[in-house]
């Protein structure tokens, strides 16, 4: 067997470019606009500095912690992503990769692969939903859900059909029939390990979304479940509430990056919320989650757990994160680079970087636990940080 292992998650993305049909890259590396917020979103992390220590360090460096409920073996979650055609296990893949590694994953309502199949393969799966179709079909999703284990729901927020992007967009067909096939062969052919990888598994990348639908029901394709969503109203918060109070479990709302809008998710019984921007993916030129980040935990941190994604690529931007406030965070890109560069292994293979990261981090900074760290561990620009929908001090004269 050659040695497979890459060392840092840029080597995994170099490796998914290489092997993955460029249409298939362009769907992961995504972005919208000119990309501000995309590149924002790691650029922010290279600003923020350490400050760390020399002596008196910890001898042992304890992760551990909870999310959600769930007991996880480090502060880092795989995000939801609709990951189709990326590799044929898909979020079955991820979702031993995460169990073996000790930590949960969210499975987006966009996905390709079965919530029955993930949830067997890791228990500690959260069903990530959009405000989608009627409020019959939400239930049946959220009951299907329920039914098959899932221990939380994630109820993403921040999407206002931005589809442009400057660099253009990757030609995605409706279904892979023999038409888009013929069209897509040049592609494939020039990217022969992608496409042995479908062939040894007897399957056609799937474009359809079997978890839109109560179990059973026909799957809709992508296009088909997305036109859906653009025609449904968006929700109330009362709507948001609802569907918290129809799931009746541990609900994170995922998208917040304003201090008034996380105190409405609160009062909306949240017990978490994810200050993310989709990973640059929707209305570019939000700023950085990290640089909101701060403003959102000092508001609700004490009453709900406050997690953050986007831009994560290294160990040391998951320690950043919790400097700032966040109890953990959720990695989208990283993980699907590591998908497909090396499948399950791939993805143990991110988890095993970002935990080595984070080891090194706490070792340098003299912290034992993930739990000790402060803001004093973490050097900040000037001007870095963004107070979002904050009321405004009174003036000092
Ligand atoms: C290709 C792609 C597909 C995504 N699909 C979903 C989705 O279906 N549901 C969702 O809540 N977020 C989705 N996201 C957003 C991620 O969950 C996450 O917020 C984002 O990727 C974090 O930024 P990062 O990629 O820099 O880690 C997607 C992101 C990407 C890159």
């Amino acid at each position: 067997m050659p040695n497979v292992w890459f060392e840092t998650v840029a080597e995994a993305q170099r490796r998914a470019k290489r092997r993955l049909p460029s249409s298939v890259y362009g769907a992961l590396l995504a972005g919208s606009e000119r990309g501000t917020t995309y590149r924002d979103n790691m650029a922010a992390f290279a600003e923020a500095g350490f400050a760390p220590h020399v002596a008196d360090l910890p001898a042992k460096r304890d992760q551990s912690t909870t999310v959600l409920g769930q007991s996880v073996s480090l502060p880092v979650v795989i995000s939801p992503t609709g990951v189709q055609a990326v590799h044929p296990e898909g979020e079955v893949a991820v979702a031993r990769a995460a169990a073996n590694r000790g930590t949960a994953m969210g499975l987006s309502s966009f996905a390709s692969r079965p919530v029955e199949e993930v949830v067997a393969a890791n228990p500690q799966t959260f069903f990530q939903m959009y405000w989608m179709g009627s409020k019959d079909s939400m239930l049946a999703q959220m009951q299907r859900a329920r039914a098959a284990g899932a221990k939380g729901l994630i109820v993403t927020l921040d999407w206002s059909f931005s589809h442009g992007r400057d660099w253009g967009s990757p030609r995605i067909p409706e279904r892979l029939d023999l038409k888009a096939l013929a069209r897509f062969a040049p592609e494939g052919i020039a990217h022969p390990r992608w496409l042995l990888a479908f062939a040894r598994a007897r399957r056609l990348p799937d474009l359809t979304t079997p978890n839109v639908t109560a179990a059973g029901e026909q799957a809709p394709t992508f296009f088909g479940a997305y036109g859906e969503w653009m025609q449904t109203p968006p929700p109330t918060w009362d709507d948001i509430r609802w569907m918290g109070e129809q799931w009746g479990g541990p609900f994170l709302v995922k998208g917040i990056i304003r201090v008034d809008d996380a105190k409405r998710a609160v009062d909306a019984g949240a017990h978490a919320v994810s200050v993310s921007n989709h990973g640059g993916n929707n209305l570019d030129s939000t700023p950085a989650t990290i640089r909101a980040l701060p403003a959102v935990a000092e508001a609700v941190g004490d009453q709900i757990e406050v997690l953050l994604d986007g831009g994560i690529r290294r160990g040391g931007d998951v320690v950043k994160a919790l400097a700032l406030g966040a109890r953990a965070v959720l990695i989208g890109r990283a993980c699907l680079w590591g998908l497909a560069a090396e499948g399950q292994a791939g993805v143990e293979n991110v988890l095993d970087i970002l935990r080595g990261g984070i080891d090194s981090a706490l070792l340098g900074l003299g912290r034992s636990s993930v739990h000790d760290l402060t803001p004093d561990d973490v050097v900040l620009p000037q001007g870095f940080t963004r107070s979002l929908g904050a009321p405004r001090r009174a003036r000092t004269p």
